[in-house]
């Protein structure tokens, strides 16, 4: 039988191999007990959503040295939030950033819960958006699931049924993989996995943690995969 991907295979690549990124504590701190603030780890999510890591950098360290708290964020006048986002694109992204900033400055005092059914219930907070804030800024075992993962996902276990009609199986199998502990830095460690070295092309699968348990690096298919309905 062949193994199977594990997560400590691809945690023990991340502890050596983590991109350097200004919203994420390095897993080295991690382990020492530096825990990550849910608010800067919400904005880099609500940034990152359908914008590169490249466009985010500047706009994030904007935000957080302008309004270094949910609760600064919350008092902004709308006009300059706005302002602030101009050139990200989305622009109902900050529209709900500044409600889902005053919910919680509202409704939780200023603290983000630390549940993914309360994350879900605040404004703009999706399930993708609620699990990678659970999981990276509380530790908790949500699986995040994005186009990177579903990738990785379809490799490994050398999947082609097309998408978008495969994700639930491909969302059962990223959860699958979820590890109880460290699910944060396993949410990062795919994300970084997927736009490092599981590419959409070319694939460097060479360098991968997880190739001796990938069935499609065993067969062969991995850049032919996912494969993707015709529209
Ligand atoms: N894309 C979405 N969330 C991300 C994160 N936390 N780090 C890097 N890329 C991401």
């Amino acid at each position: 039988m062949r193994e199977i991907a594990d997560a400590k295979d691809l945690l023990d690549w991340y502890d050596r191999h983590a991109r350097v990124l200004p919203w994420r504590v390095s897993p080295q701190d991690r382990a020492r007990g530096v825990r990550p603030d849910p608010y800067r780890v919400w904005l880099s999510e609500i940034m990152l959503q359908q914008t590169t890591v490249a466009a985010v950098k500047s706009y994030y360290e904007s935000f957080t040295s302008r309004w270094t708290t949910v609760s600064d964020l919350a008092a902004a006048r709308d006009e300059d939030v706005m302002a602030a986002w101009a050139g990200l694109g989305y622009y109902a992204r900050a529209r709900n950033l500044l409600k889902c900033a005053r919910a919680v400055a509202s409704e939780h005092g200023g603290q983000f819960p630390a549940d993914h059914a309360a994350l879900l219930g605040l404004p703009g907070i999706g399930p993708y958006t609620a699990a990678a804030v659970a999981a990276i800024a509380f530790d908790l075992p949500e699986t995040v699931v994005d186009g990177n993962v579903e990738r990785v996902m379809a490799r490994v276990h050398n999947d082609d049924t097309p998408l978008p009609r495969a994700k639930p199986v491909f969302t059962d199998y990223a959860r699958a993989l979820t590890p109880r502990d460290r699910p944060g830095d396993y949410a990062q460690a795919v994300m970084d996995l997927g736009a490092t070295i599981c590419t959409p092309r070319k694939p460097a699968c060479g360098l991968c943690p997880w190739r001796k348990g990938c069935a499609a690096w065993l067969a062969g298919t991995a850049a032919e995969l996912p494969k993707k309905a015709p529209k």
